[in-house]
């Protein structure tokens, strides 16, 4: 049967600094029925706007520390209540990261399905040092990796490229040590439900090519169970 799409609800999972918004946006540009939700992204939106939310959250973020969870509920809150009320596919990016965050969203949401990016953390502390952002649009580039065609510009916009503030490595530390306290656990969460799959690697353009083919066969056998029920 033609059955209209499924709305799927799919979450990466990873270290900080990890590759999680660069695979997002390959899955976005190959799978554009998904909407990207990143916390991060949000929040250094709220941060640059000077509201109060980001007054709140740029302490907590520049220590390399998480945001408190009835903040990041709250933000996260009114989208995947829209998303679910209108059948809306979300990539989520960066929530949830603690226990009570994923199960909160338990409550408006079910994820089905998880990337869990699993990445050394040498490698990791080599790659932030070496990312740049442009704040507006949240593009990020990297010299070694993905340069900008001029060095310290944005390709698309002509501003200048910055650095992030929890780019230091004192706070790379401490996000690192927050992802093996708070966020790890949910590897094990969603594991247990049956939903995660580990794609291990240090290369994104690599991993990306077994997370695309894994994508596309989960997205085919929710919609032929969807057809079955009809
Ligand atoms: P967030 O923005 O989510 O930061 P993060 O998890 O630390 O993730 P990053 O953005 O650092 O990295 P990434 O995994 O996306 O990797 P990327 O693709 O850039 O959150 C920031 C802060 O906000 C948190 O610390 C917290 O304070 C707060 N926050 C957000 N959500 C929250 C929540 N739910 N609860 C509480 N607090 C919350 O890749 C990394 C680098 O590698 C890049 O330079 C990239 O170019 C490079 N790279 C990628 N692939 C390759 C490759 N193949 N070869 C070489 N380089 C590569």
């Amino acid at each position: 049967s033609s059955a209209a799409a499924v709305a799927h609800t799919l979450l990466i999972l990873g270290k900080p600094g990890g590759g999680k918004g660069t695979i997002s946006s390959k899955i976005l540009s190959d799978f554009p029925q998904f909407k990207h939700v990143s916390t991060g992204d949000e929040l250094r939106q709220h941060v640059r706007n000077g509201t109060e939310l980001g007054l709140q959250a740029k302490k907590f973020m520049d220590e390399g520390l998480l945001v408190p969870d009835e903040v990041m509920i709250k933000m996260v809150f009114a989208t995947t209540q829209s998303a679910s009320a209108t059948g809306q596919s979300l990539l989520l990016d960066g929530f949830p990261r603690t226990l009570s965050q994923a199960q909160s969203l338990d409550n408006t949401l079910t994820i089905n399905h998880v990337i869990n990016l699993c990445i050394p953390n040498e490698i990791i502390v080599e790659r932030i040092s070496d990312r740049w952002i442009h704040p507006a649009s949240g593009r990020v580039y990297s010299y070694s990796y993905r340069p900008p065609k001029v060095h310290g510009i944005d390709d698309e916009t002509g501003e200048q490229l910055v650095q992030r503030d929890d780019d230091k490595p004192a706070s790379v530390m401490r996000r690192l040590e927050k992802y093996e306290e708070a966020t790890r656990p949910l590897v094990d969460y969603y594991r247990d439900k049956g939903v995660l799959q580990t794609f291990k690697g240090t290369m994104s353009d690599v991993i990306y090519v077994d997370v695309k083919r894994w994508l596309e066969e989960k997205l085919a056998g929710d919609d032929d169970e969807e057809d079955e029920k009809e």
